[in-house]
């Protein structure tokens, strides 16, 4: 028997064209949401891992070389930098020299397919509201599409519920806000629904390697890919340590049932477990969403479950326009791509240096990507050259906003290189040139300026 919500989801995902596959999905999700699933994981029916590091790990250049060539890159790009106030893709953003994230990951992309002579097909993930955009700031790579292939593939999209009712919210002001993309968990439903999975599989292409369009650190490095191709598992996660920062994240561990590896998240922590969650000796990696997956098992897996890997539902709450609070709560139904690491039989782990996860989640991480913590060099690759990432902290009510935060910085970002933390308190403005040394702290008081070529030299500087 079906809920009258889920009928009117349901008629409404028909009406606009929705794959039936994808809507299967969310009415799987939905009637877990409808039972008050909460996919708590108990903290007694898990135990920590180990995991192998990458630079222990022997892998021949030709292995890797030929790995690669075996290798599509996807790249997820349908979120849209709501933390930040975006309501386009993140990934449009300058990040230096005029080059936008979306820049510096095609010139990863072709230099490394001149460098090893490797096809490399790369592929965005766009979701509605991001298709365009990206598509129209790609169209100067012209030799970036590769034959066969599309350069995108658009993900799903399904109805906003009330919060009250769970029923297909309705917003005749802006429909398209009625809508949201399903969590980077769909892309498993959209690779195979929108035909791309047969494609690559046709293409003769045996891997893939899936991550965030916001993670700069996520090149597809051919010795990762050597690894992957060598190790013979379906599906992989790259890991990092855990550090404080990282506390109240998400980890890795393992199911004690079966013995399979699944990825916690806080929201899947039961109050009583929160410590150990937080215990970094204990659970010690978290993910960077750089995923490495066997195309044919993708498929396989798919295949067996009709579509529907089962993922655990991440039900997230928002309002119905996200930058008007008076708008009434809604519930959007999400899923994790990292989930189905449970899902494969033979899942593995491996830990990467902290290069490889460089996520722009805050105007704190943009600011330091902008800055001269990390060098881009030829192979537009970010190299860290300050001696660690400075934390950063900025005053939200100021600086949360990209538009905002922009404003603050009108010459570009302060020298970071030689700054082990920089905290803003208040309303500051930076002139062209400023230079942050050591632990710095601005205070709260009237708006306020920071002159041009000053030099900020903080308790430790
Ligand atoms: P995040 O959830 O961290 O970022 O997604 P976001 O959606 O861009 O930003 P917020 O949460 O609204 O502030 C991580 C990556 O997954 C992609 C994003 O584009 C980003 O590269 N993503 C997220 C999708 O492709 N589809 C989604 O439905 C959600």
């Amino acid at each position: 028997m079906g809920s009258a919500g889920l009928d009117m989801a349901r008629a409404k995902m028909v009406d606009a064209g929705v794959d039936p596959v994808a809507i299967e999905t969310f009415a799987h999700y939905y009637r877990l949401l409808e039972h008050g699933e909460t996919g708590l994981i108990a903290e007694s029916s898990i135990e920590p891992v180990d995991i192998e590091r990458l630079a222990d790990v022997e892998v021949a250049p030709e292995v890797a070389a030929d790995a690669l060539r075996q290798t599509a890159i996807i790249k997820l790009n349908g979120g849209l930098g709501t933390s930040m106030g975006m309501d386009r893709a993140k990934s449009l953003l300058c990040v230096r020299r005029g080059l936008s994230f979306l820049d510096i990951i095609a010139r990863q992309v072709l230099h490394l397919r001149e460098k090893y002579d490797a096809p490399l097909p790369l592929l965005f993930m766009n979701s509605f509201r991001t298709h365009d955009d990206t598509l129209e700031a790609l169209a100067r790579y012209e030799s970036l599409q590769v034959d066969g292939l599309p350069l995108d593939f658009l993900q799903n999209k399904e109805p906003k519920l009330l919060a009250k009712g769970l029923v297909p919210a309705s917003f005749p002001k802006d429909p398209d806000l009625e809508w949201c993309p399903p969590g980077h968990g769909d892309v498993y439903t959209a690779l195979r629904g929108s035909g791309t999975l047969d494609k690559l599989l046709e293409g003769g292409w045996r891997y893939v390697f899936i991550s965030n369009s916001d993670n700069l650190g996520a090149v597809p490095a051919p010795e990762v890919a050597g690894w992957f191709a060598q190790s013979g598992a379906p599906f992989a996660i790259e890991a990092v340590r855990r550090t404080p920062s990282d506390k109240k994240g998400g980890h890795f561990a393992r199911r004690k049932a079966d013995g399979r590896l699944v990825l916690r998240e806080t929201a899947q922590t039961a109050k009583e477990d929160l410590e150990a969650l937080a215990d970094l000796d204990r659970h010690r990696y978290t993910s960077t969403n750089n995923l490495w997956i066997d195309l044919r098992a993708l498929r396989d897996t798919l295949d067996q479950r009709d579509g529907v890997l089962g993922l655990p539902l991440i039900r997230n709450t928002k309002t119905l326009d996200p930058g008007d609070p008076s708008t009434p709560e809604v519930i959007q139904i999400e899923t994790a791509m990292g989930a189905a690491i449970e899902v494969f039989e033979g899942s593995t782990l491996i830990e990467v240096g902290r290069d490889r996860f460089v996520p722009v989640k805050t105007t704190n991480d943009l600011l330091v990507l902008r800055s001269d913590v990390y060098t881009i060099g030829a192979d537009f690759v970010l190299d860290l050259v300050a001696a660690d990432v400075p934390y950063v902290d900025l005053d939200p009510a100021h600086y949360k906003l990209v538009g905002e935060f922009d404003k603050r910085f009108p010459e570009g970002a302060p020298s970071l290189a030689k700054a082990s933390s920089l905290k803003i308190e208040g309303d500051w403005t930076f002139g062209h040139g400023v230079e942050v040394v050591g632990e710095v702290a601005l205070e709260a008081g009237t708006a306020q300026r920071v002159p041009a070529g000053e030099v900020l030299t903080g308790s430790d500087g």
